[in-house]
């Protein structure tokens, strides 16, 4: 990991003295609504399958996978988080060039850096709510053998209509889009969440760790042509998600009903949240189709490192932006959560931004 990542809370718990399940955590993307409770139940009583090899590339899971997203089982790579995935890309297609549609996750850069590449950046504008303007960027993706695109976007939670990126990465057949869907599981809408896989040149990533709030779990996986698919099996180690994450996964992928009602339920607490900030003049709250949104800080006494700073006074972590590329010190992001822990932070932001 070269630029880091946001909050910490193990560390930030420690350095406060604070035990971590003391602070309400804003700052990391994860359901609020917790893991399905059975999985606990599942886990205790599967607990001797450690003693056993993990099937080394998760077989058996991948086919649960394909049958979900109705593809070739050939077409889907499970790994120990997204993130596996993110840092084999670079390596697999050894791409020289990559360029970055940004302000995003910072791992993009990092795990091409790592492979030895170059990055390149197309930034979203603030002008335009940090929409990307496509056109734009379409004329800036010649010369790159990689892209990435995080649909729905971390930090600024756009999504981007699947059909418009179709358009774009049709006309470059030659560039690999890494599109990350990791968000997608918490956007209602189907249509929204329509796969772009079935693209011979687009890699479509995903995360079961935000979804179910198993982040600890480490579990994510692509589904892509065979062909890319082959090429990154070619350098991926084996046995990178272990015995019980692939059980786990296995488990959660049956629970439909939990996701659907997450969804309805995050979507709710956006709305709540959106119509309070209204409320507080010194912020702006960015449209965000996902469980989690960006505001800027409208204060000029008050920047992002300071708001965290004083949250965490009152036992609250928000994600400082001021070092994401693209963004400033005015910016921080936060995820949603249960009504009562949305309506301290609403109360806390207020007290800081009104009184400062
Ligand atoms: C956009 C995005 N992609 C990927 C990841 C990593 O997900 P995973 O936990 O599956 O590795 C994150 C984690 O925060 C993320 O925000």
């Amino acid at each position: 990991m070269l630029t880091g990542h946001g909050g910490n809370l193990s560390e930030i718990a420690r350095e406060f003295g604070l035990a971590p399940d003391k602070i309400i955590d804003f700052s990391s993307n994860v359901n609020p609504f917790d893991y399905p409770p059975e999985l606990e139940q599942y886990l205790a009583s599967n607990l001797n399958a450690i003693r056993r090899f993990p099937e080394t590339n998760s077989q058996y899971l991948g086919r649960k996978l394909s049958e979900i997203h109705n593809c070739a089982p050939e077409q889907i790579l499970v790994g120990n988080g997204s993130t596996e995935i993110i840092y084999l890309i670079p390596r697999a297609f050894s791409a020289k060039w990559t360029l970055i549609v940004a302000p995003t996750y910072a791992d993009y850069a990092d795990a091409v850096l790592f492979a030895g590449g170059r990055v390149d950046y197309f930034f979203a504008k603030r002008q335009q709510a940090f929409q990307p303007d496509l056109p734009e960027l379409e004329k800036r993706i010649d010369g790159h053998d990689l892209v990435f695109l995080c649909n729905p976007n971390n930090p600024t939670g756009r999504l981007l209509e699947p059909e418009l990126l179709r358009k774009v990465m049709r006309r470059f057949p030659a560039v690999t889009f890494v599109l990350d869907a990791t968000y997608s599981e918490f956007v209602g809408v189907q249509t929204s969440r329509q796969a772009l896989f079935d693209l011979g040149n687009v890699i479509e990533l995903h995360s079961l760790g935000k979804i179910f709030a198993v982040p600890g779990l480490r579990l994510g996986y692509s589904i892509c042509s065979g062909e890319l698919n082959r090429r990154m099996l070619k350098y991926k180690e084996p046995w990178t998600v272990n015995t019980l994450a692939q059980l786990a996964g296995e488990f959660l992928l049956r629970k439909k009903s939990w996701v659907t009602e997450s969804r309805r339920a995050i979507a709710e607490e956006m709305d709540f949240l959106r119509k309070s900030v209204s409320e507080i003049s010194s912020l702006h709250l960015f449209d965000s189709q996902t469980n989690f949104c960006l505001f800027e800080i409208l204060n000029p006494e008050v920047d992002a490192t300071f708001l965290k700073d004083m949250l965490l006074q009152k036992n609250m972590l928000i994600r400082d932006c001021s070092n994401f590329a693209g963004l400033s010190d005015r910016f921080f992001r936060i995820a949603v959560q249960k009504r009562e822990k949305n309506q301290m932070l609403l109360a806390a932001l207020r007290e800081i931004l009104e009184e400062n």
